[in-house]
């Protein structure tokens, strides 16, 4: 579902390195440029490619449904995917507000189909080798994350330039990858969250182009959070974020590249220390949709499973609601609220 934009990476790259496990059989996207490519790519024919994603689903016997679609069309494709009994795996955001992040839960518990958020970045290389330096004994207690995101984009050059124009999407659609990590970095919930959304004057986006955040995770851990579309310096983009996160054991540092500098303050001078990420191409998309399929096969549940990601979502409409109203926003109520609304959870969702 979806061959646009992000939609060829999954079609020329992703599902392509996963053919050994998944056999393509049917592609929808309202675009027939966009599935025409897609259909190219995977081998899938003319009849097979579907404008309707009803259609698809009615006429198409699957599994599984590979959700690429923008957020805002996700509730309507997941309800009908859930109700032929597909597991779906999506990409992130679940959902573009968080009413319908909700509802997809309800879906989703109500039909006990296995469904999973693609969180791509907790599976990089360069994460995970930082998370196993955190999980040192002597890191184990973070005191302070400070994170940025910093890319010298235009309004042209952003990527899907529409997306720019809908209110928040910036946060529900990008931040959210850095909200979610730092859920994984600290292993723990947000408790709360405040913060700013603005734009410039001099930038050619023509709305808030700049977000800056502080979180309390439920751990204690502060979090001190930028991300700056309009970076005219020092480049922070996508893969290549700064954490430098304060533990009791020194600071741990992951500056743009693979390497993460570990410094501890000693009587004799400052201690360094060097962990380089080790390169791996089949990190990220490939490492989490290989986690779905075990699961499929009967594996354990990948960590991006509605019930998990519910929290990310959380802290990312709470972080918007900060942003709109100036106020300290409670995260855990505002799950605990919405959880509320859900019938139970199911093992493994
Ligand atoms: N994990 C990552 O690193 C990453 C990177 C980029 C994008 N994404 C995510 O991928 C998703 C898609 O983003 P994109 O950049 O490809 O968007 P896009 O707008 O470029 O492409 C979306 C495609 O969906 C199709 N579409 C929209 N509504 C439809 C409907 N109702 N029925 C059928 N087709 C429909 C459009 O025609 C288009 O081809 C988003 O959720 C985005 O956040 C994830």
């Amino acid at each position: 579902m979806g061959a646009g934009g992000f939609g060829t990476a999954w079609s020329r790259t992703f599902l392509p390195e996963a053919r050994d496990r998944v056999r393509i059989l049917a592609i929808a996207d309202i675009d027939a440029t966009a599935r025409d490519r897609a259909g190219t790519a995977l081998g899938v024919p003319a009849e097979r490619l579907y404008a309707s994603y009803d259609r698809m689903f009615d006429e198409v016997d699957a599994d599984v449904c590979f959700i690429v679609i923008p957020p805002t069309a996700r509730l309507a494709v997941v309800q009908a995917a859930a109700s032929r009994g597909l597991a779906v795996l999506c990409e992130k955001p679940i959902a573009a507000t968080w009413d319908h992040a909700l509802e997809i839960g309800r879906i989703v518990r109500t039909t006990g189909i296995p469904f999973a958020v693609m969180q791509n970045y907790r599976e990089q290389s360069r994460i995970r080798t930082l998370k196993g330096v955190l999980q040192r004994p002597e890191h184990l207690s973070v005191n302070l994350i400070e994170s940025r995101f910093a890319a010298n984009y235009t309004i042209e050059t952003a990527g899907g330039a529409f997306r720019h124009h809908i209110p928040d999407a910036f946060i529900y659609e990008g931040a959210e990858h850095h909200l979610d990590q730092f859920r994984n970095l600290t292993g723990a919930a947000a408790d709360w969250v405040q913060g700013h959304q603005w734009g410039t004057p001099w930038s050619t986006f023509g709305g808030p182009t700049t977000l800056s955040l502080v979180i309390r995770m439920a751990t204690g851990t502060m979090v001190t959070y930028q991300m700056n579309h309009i970076e005219r310096g020092e480049q922070y983009g996508w893969h290549r974020e700064f954490y430098r996160i304060s533990t009791e054991g020194g600071s741990v540092t992951l500056d743009r590249g693979n390497a993460i500098r570990i410094v501890r303050d000693t009587p004799g001078g400052e201690a360094i220390d060097e962990v380089v990420a080790p390169h791996d191409d089949r990190d990220g998309h490939h490492a989490l949709i290989g986690r779905f399929l075990d699961w499929l096969d009967g594996g354990p549940p990948p960590f991006s499973t509605f019930d998990d990601n519910i929290e990310t979502m959380a802290l990312t409409f709470a972080a918007v609601e900060a942003t709109h109203t100036g106020r300290r926003i409670d995260v855990g109520a505002k799950l605990a609220a919405g959880l509320a609304t859900l019938p139970p959870a199911r093992t493994g969702s």
